[in-house]
């Protein structure tokens, strides 16, 4: 068994006084369990796919599909409301979600949208559900968003949708992915891009006088963040996320666009705790095996801000999402 990915609090073996020996003991248990999970993986990995950020097993996808909940509940919609009026007198709106994962969002928005016709693609169909209980509107089929469009995809579509690209290929230049989205649009039709925003979470306190006192500080300088940019440069993969307007005008061909900084819903912060949780160790375990780290105090730094992570919101600190929605109309 993985250890980081345990929640026995007991399991966890470094701290702050480790000794190397223990360091390398994690390591160790770190290497084991990917070499289990790599048999379980097709055989083929495309280039795009080998710097790809969290696994792809039973657990994952369970954590896909809860966060698929939280984070509808948090926007407080699927389609963000201009997306959805644009669409509501098209009688067979065409809708692709790319990078797809499990298809949680493509298969909710078929099931709330019979006439619509919905298409799921990623570069990997490990984590697709059976064909057999998919809603007969939808597909889903494998598609790499590093290489062309495919001729029968071009300007097929009213919405195009993205969530969570952040963990997506190697490339920090979204042009290439702002261009390939244009590509599978009508003229007039719409993006919705889903995304985190740099640094990532936000530390919350709650104190005392809640409801009037929620504290929340996005903070680059938070042990855990300090690591996920030092070893996964997310601050290259996201930090334009700020400037999605100015970026989109720039690319050209976008009429429209805008941004919506998502509020935190206090409700909702213990699963978003739990999921961030998930989700930054397992992002920390992948730093490991694909930069194959073996450097002692690299080591000992990330098992360190992982550990404070955990510590801090066991001792009643709360993640929240720093999470933003990004809208645009193709000209
Ligand atoms: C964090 S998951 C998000 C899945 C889904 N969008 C969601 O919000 O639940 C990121 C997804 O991007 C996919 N992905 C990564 N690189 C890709 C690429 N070059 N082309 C297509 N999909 C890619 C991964 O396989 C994974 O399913």
């Amino acid at each position: 068994m993985c250890i980081w990915r345990s929640n026995c609090k007991d399991t966890i073996v470094c701290s702050r006084t480790d000794t190397k020996d223990e360091v390398r003991l994690l390591f160790k248990s770190i290497s084991d369990s990917f070499d289990k999970m790599a048999i379980h993986e097709h055989n083929h990995v495309p280039d795009a796919d080998k710097e790809y950020m969290l696994p792809r097993d039973g657990r994952e996808t369970i954590r896909l599909t809860a966060q698929h909940y939280l984070l509808i509940n948090r926007q407080g919609w699927i389609l963000h409301p201009d997306v959805e009026k644009a669409i509501e007198n098209i009688p067979h709106p065409k809708i692709i979600d790319l990078a797809t994962g499990n298809g949680t969002w493509a298969f909710d928005i078929a099931q709330k949208l019979p006439n619509s016709s919905v298409c799921g693609l990623d570069i990997s169909k490990a984590q697709f559900p059976a064909k057999a209980i998919r809603p007969s509107n939808l597909e889903l089929d494998t598609y790499d968003l590093l290489q062309d469009v495919p001729d029968e995809h071009r300007g097929k579509y009213d919405v195009v949708h993205v969530r969570l690209l952040l963990c997506a290929g190697p490339a920090a230049d979204k042009s290439v992915f702002i261009e390939c989205f244009q590509k599978f649009l009508k003229p007039g039709g719409w993006l919705q891009w889903d995304e985190l925003s740099y640094p990532l979470v936000f530390n919350v306190h709650i104190d005392a006088n809640y409801p009037n006192g929620l504290h929340q500080k996005a903070s680059a300088e938070y042990p855990i963040m300090r690591v996920t940019q030092k070893n996964l440069r997310v601050k290259e993969r996201l930090g334009w996320m700020d400037d999605f307007e100015t970026t989109f005008h720039d690319a050209g061909g976008w009429g429209i666009v805008k941004k919506v900084n998502i509020p935190i819903r206090p409700h909702l912060l213990k699963i978003e705790t739990d999921l961030l949780i998930a989700a930054l160790t397992d992002m920390m375990e992948t730093a490991v095996r694909i930069k194959k780290i073996k450097d002692y105090s690299d080591l000992a730094e990330i098992s360190q801000a992982v550990q404070q992570m955990r510590e801090d919101c066991d001792s009643g600190s709360m993640l929240a999402y720093n999470w933003v929605c990004g809208v645009a109309q193709k000209c």
